[in-house]
């Protein structure tokens, strides 16, 4: 059993730090949000990710998982010291550190013991070297005896827990080979690939994961928008190419480009670290760029569809960025409503659980209860999360009480012969079939 302390409890710091107690070892999860170590110490999660509040409450019960605001109090005897915080976008799209920065003061500030510091934010290349420096100037005349050891997180929201429990890999970078080698000891219960390497070339290794899994998503939506105006079907083109073992079927799901509190801010941080190095992030620019296209791209077959989006109402299915979390950060649903009320429509919409995390944000937006509601009297509907609760609605009913029975299939989820037969004009992403777009039957 070891004693750990995550600093930071949002959605990688509360699973990581419950699924380290659920392995046996004594876990304090530390935040300066006192309201949400209030919620957790009530049994009340902060966020929504299935199956945590289960396992939440089954290791604070067995006594090894605690909640803490104080720094004294959660990394008391900690031989670990996770830090989980947020690395959210700069000004300039680099990532900011303040947080960081705020961590690892306050565990210099706090530890007089040897400790391992292990980054599990997502943190620019030679941030590990930089957190050393932090902590030994915090320091001064008084030194400590640590290491810092990178271990990126590659989880998914939406399936934390099981991505956590059987990762394809787990990264451990250090200089400190001892340090590295502690950390991986946390690791051997999940029996799983533990890769060790140097500092820098694990941070760079989280970056280029998440670069590339955007990459896959922009470049299947090139090829979307392409067999739009080619004629063909993407969702096939896709699996025909996922049977190729050097591609593989992951990630080439078309839609409306990539969201969350990941992929944007970090193919941003990636390509403000190259250029601030001199090299040319060419691919990456255009990755970003196709991205930003996809949504005004749903725009457009919206304004065609209708003739003009003014004084028109779109009802919108989904507002999470994706299905089974409550995060809305860069949803791609958001970003749409922002650019259909700019062109003066009216926003009706739904979203399974991310309803109050969006009534904080959007304005002007009437929120529904259920997707009927949303339906009803819409000159227009855009499916934008394909939650499965989305998959099998009565779409006869829709048809009755929709305006005008227009559907955007913003994610493929739906059955377009089905939906035609119904007499609905649905358009879909890169959904041609022999040489006939959707859109124009
Ligand atoms: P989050 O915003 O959900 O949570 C961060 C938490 O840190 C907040 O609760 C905040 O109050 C707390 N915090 C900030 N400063 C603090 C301090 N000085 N001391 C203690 N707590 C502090 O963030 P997240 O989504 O969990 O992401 C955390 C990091 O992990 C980011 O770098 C992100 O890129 C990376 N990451 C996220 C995911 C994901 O799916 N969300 C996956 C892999 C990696
Ligand atoms: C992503 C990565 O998958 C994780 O490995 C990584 O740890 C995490 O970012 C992170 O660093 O935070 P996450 O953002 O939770 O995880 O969700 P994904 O399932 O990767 O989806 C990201 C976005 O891409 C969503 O908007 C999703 O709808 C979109 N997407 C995904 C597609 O448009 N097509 C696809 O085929 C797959």
């Amino acid at each position: 059993m070891s004693k750990i302390c995550v600093v930071g409890t949002g959605y990688v710091g509360l699973v990581t730090g419950t699924c380290f107690a659920d392995l046996g070892n004594q876990v304090t999860c530390l935040d300066v949000d006192h309201e949400r170590i209030d919620k957790l110490n009530h049994g009340e999660m902060p966020i929504y990710e299935p199956g945590l509040e289960q396992l939440v409450s089954q290791n604070v019960r067995s006594g090894r998982l605690f909640f803490a605001t104080d720094y004294q109090e959660a990394l008391k005897e900690a031989e670990y010291a996770f830090i989980a915080v947020g690395t959210p976008s700069g000004n300039d799209g680099e990532a900011d550190l303040q947080y960081v920065r705020a961590a690892a003061e306050a565990i210099a500030d706090t530890v007089d013991w040897p400790i391992i510091v292990i980054n599990k934010s997502t943190v620019p290349v030679g941030t590990g070297d930089w957190v050393a420096e932090v902590i030994q100037q915090r320091r001064g005349d008084h030194p400590l005896e640590f290491s810092v050891v990178s271990n990126p997180e590659f989880l998914r929201e939406g399936s934390a827990i099981s991505d956590f429990m059987n990762p394809d890999r787990v990264v451990l970078g250090s200089l400190q080979k001892e340090a590295a080698q502690k950390v991986a000891n946390l690791y051997q219960p999940l029996r799983c690939t533990i890769m060790i390497t140097d500092l820098r070339t694990a941070e760079m290794i989280k970056y280029a994961s998440n670069a590339f899994l955007a990459t896959r998503i922009s470049f299947i939506n090139e090829i979307a928008n392409m067999c739009e105006a080619l004629g063909a079907d993407v969702n096939e083109v896709a699996r025909g190419m996922g049977y190729d073992k050097r591609i593989g079927p992951s990630f080439l799901d078309a839609g409306l480009g990539w969201g969350g509190s990941c992929f944007p801010k970090d193919v941003k941080a990636l390509e403000h670290m190259a250029v601030l190095h001199g090299t040319q992030p060419q691919l990456l620019q255009a990755v970003m760029e196709i991205n930003r296209n996809q949504r005004r791209r749903a725009v457009m077959k919206l304004r065609k569809a209708l003739g003009s989006l003014n004084d028109k109402t779109i009802g919108v299915l989904g507002l999470a960025f994706k299905p089974n979390t409550d995060d809305i950060r860069e949803s791609p649903a958001l970003e749409i409503i922002h650019l259909l009320q700019n062109e003066g429509a009216h926003i009706k919409a739904y979203d399974p659980q991310a309803m109050e995390n969006a009534a904080r944000v959007v304005q002007k937006v009437e929120l529904c209860d259920n997707p009927y509601q949303v339906a009803e009297n819409a000159d227009g509907l855009l499916l934008a999360t394909h939650w499965n609760e989305f998959k099998q609605l009565d779409f006869a009913r829709i048809y009755q009480i929709m305006k005008h029975p227009i559907l955007l299939d913003g994610r493929n989820l739906w059955d377009a012969e089905q939906l035609k037969s119904l007499g609905f004009k649905y358009m879909g992403v890169g959904r041609a079939v022999n040489g006939t777009f959707h859109e124009e039957e």
